[in-house]
């Protein structure tokens, strides 16, 4: 699962991707102190490690998830997301978009998440927050096309909200990569 999850990331800013990774690994059912300490440094070591990476809670982020009606996901990816978005390890002003072939809607993914999210007692709120900032888009995985379309849509967002740091995250098998990261790298990345 470790291998995989390093394989299928995808992604252009320290902070998520440590944070990411530091969910992964953690055993969710260990100790919740535990991980936040651990989150706690890791955040610590990523503004000191590298140039231009400071954990700034007000650049707008956007953070894509390919893949967004896969197992992977539905199990691990938005689990995940919520967990940092409920734990305020996320910059505020971050949305989370979902993309898949599939023409389906962030109520439908909702759906599938629904058991693998853990929303304890007095959390409901925070999570309709949560759902409230996710998005979701369909396209095909080796049609540039559609990733221009993706983008012509993270801009129309960025254009209320200010421009955005964009995330990819890779749900997908890997016989796909190539095709995904080409197109994004094409079409998709933050304009700057
Ligand atoms: C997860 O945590 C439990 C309790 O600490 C432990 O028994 C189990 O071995 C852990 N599993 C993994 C995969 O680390
Ligand atoms: C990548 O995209 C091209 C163009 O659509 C397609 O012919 C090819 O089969 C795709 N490769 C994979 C591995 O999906
Ligand atoms: C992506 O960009 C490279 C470099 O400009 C170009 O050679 C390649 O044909 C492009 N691929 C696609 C699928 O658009």
């Amino acid at each position: 699962m470790l291998v995989y999850f390093h394989y299928t990331l995808f992604i252009l800013n320290l902070q998520f991707s440590v944070l990411v990774k530091i969910y992964h690994q953690e055993n969710v059912t260990s100790n919740t102190e535990e991980t936040l300490t651990l989150i706690r440094k890791s955040l610590r070591s990523a503004t000191q490690e590298v140039e231009g990476t400071h954990f700034d809670q007000n650049i707008p982020h956007i953070f894509v998830t390919f893949g967004a009606s896969g197992d992977l996901a539905k199990k691990k990816i938005y689990p995940t997301l919520w967990w940092l978005f409920r734990d305020n390890l996320l910059p505020s002003n971050t949305i989370f978009y979902g993309y898949a072939r599939s023409k389906i809607t962030v109520d439908k993914i909702r759906e599938s998440c629904e058991k693998f999210m853990q929303v304890k007692p007095g959390q409901e709120q925070r999570y309709e927050d949560f759902w409230k900032k996710n998005h979701y888009f369909s396209g095909s995985y080796d049609t540039r096309k559609d990733f221009e379309l993706l983008h012509q849509e993270l801009l129309g967002h960025e254009k209320t909200n200010g421009a955005a740091n964009r995330l990819f995250y890779l749900a997908l098998p890997p016989s796909v990569f190539e095709n995904v990261t080409v197109h994004i790298r094409n079409t998709s990345m933050a304009p700057r």
